[in-house]
């Protein structure tokens, strides 16, 4: 084998996830070992495609998104994900990673976790990292977890649990259902803000100077409990009751923590009253906010269009983005396109 005369390459897909049950703080921040365990969804439509090249004549890694070299903290932190995987393998060359997401970059969609879904993806591929075939799902999770903590809830498919585990080898993410199990859409209502939010990496160091942390940790094995349930037994009422307080959870401790993060504008707490008052008038939707303004509307297929209707009717809605749940993250072909728009597809 001539392991340092060659390229080696590979390209995968992953899509975005939006957490049920939020993952806000670390107990080990290098490790990205979470404090809580968390519950999301995959978003199909929604993609992240990423072919890594190792090549011997690189003198450095190189990253391009959306046609653009990157340079600062995005190549820094991809450069040290690619070194963390260089040393679980014998490649030991500098890579070229070449990334396009087809959803909109300003819609404020994290990009991190199917961004490094798909890093880990394709760069364990193309490095040829030693993984053993029954655990190649978990084993990708753990890694992709290193790069974004929530990158390790885009690599299973369909309804996700990263069980936060006690070490490095016991926290990844796993399917607890598959995506056709429940026909959940998540309605993304775009809320236009003029200031650019503190990003999650340093809001996770944070949340431990909230007094309300310690509370929203303890509290967290119950939600996880009844989220898991809601999802198993396919019932709106109880998934939207913890989704919602789930979200408030986190915000609460974010306001409190040292700096104060306000990731809600005007229209952000518009759109959540909007949706609770609807869901007292017997329309299945529920909110949930990550770190930024936009507010994601769960609800079922079956009430997708008209929740998109009455978010499109609301004042601080500018755009509205529908996804259904999505599948795993997957190796796709080199050189592939990204095709299409996002949708409900
Ligand atoms: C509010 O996974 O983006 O979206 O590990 O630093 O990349 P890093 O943080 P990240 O945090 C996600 C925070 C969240 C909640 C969630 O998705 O669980």
């Amino acid at each position: 084998m001539h392991l340092y005369m060659s390229d080696h390459t590979a390209a995968a897909l992953a899509h975005p996830n939006i957490a049920f049950i939020k993952y806000w703080g670390n107990r080990d921040h290098q490790l990205r070992l979470p404090s809580n365990g968390s519950i999301s969804m995959n978003l199909a439509g929604l993609e992240t495609r990423t072919t890594v090249t190792f090549r011997p004549s690189l003198s450095a890694d190189r990253l391009v998104v959306n046609g653009k070299e990157q340079t600062g903290r995005a190549l820094e932190r991809v450069a040290s994900f690619l070194g963390l995987v260089r040393g679980l393998s014998d490649v030991k060359d500098h890579a070229e990673v070449v990334s396009e997401n087809n959803f909109p970059t300003g819609a404020g969609i994290a990009s991190s976790a199917s961004a490094f879904a798909a890093l880990a993806v394709a760069a364990a591929k193309a490095a040829q990292l030693p993984i053993d075939a029954e655990h190649v799902t978990s084993q990708l999770s753990r890694l992709a977890r290193r790069g974004s903590g929530s990158a390790c809830r885009s690599v299973p498919g369909g309804f996700v649990e990263w069980k936060m585990g006690s070490e490095d080898k016991e926290s990844y993410a796993v399917s607890i259902a598959a995506a056709d199990y429940w026909d959940l859409v998540d309605c993304i209502a775009i809320v236009s803000t003029a200031h650019k939010a503190i990003g999650s990496t340093e809001g996770h160091y944070s949340a431990a100077s909230s007094p309300l942390n310690w509370a929203r940790i303890a509290d967290s094995p119950g939600r996880l409990d009844r989220c898991r349930a809601a999802i198993l037994s396919r019932y709106f009422e109880p998934l939207a009751e913890v989704v919602e307080q789930d979200s408030n959870l986190m915000h609460a401790v974010m306001m409190t923590s040292s700096p104060p993060l306000f990731y809600w504008s005007s229209g952000t707490l518009e759109i959540m009253q909007a949706v609770r008052e609807w869901r007292l008038g017997g329309l299945a939707a529920a909110y949930t906010v990550d770190a930024g303004p936009n507010v994601h509307v769960i609800t079922p297929s079956e009430s997708a269009s008209e929740v998109e209707r009455r978010l499109r009717a609301l004042p601080s809605v500018t755009d509205v983005l529908v996804a259904k749940a999505g599948g795993p993250a997957r190796l796709v072909e080199t050189h592939a396109g990204v095709k299409g728009k996002a949708g409900p597809g």
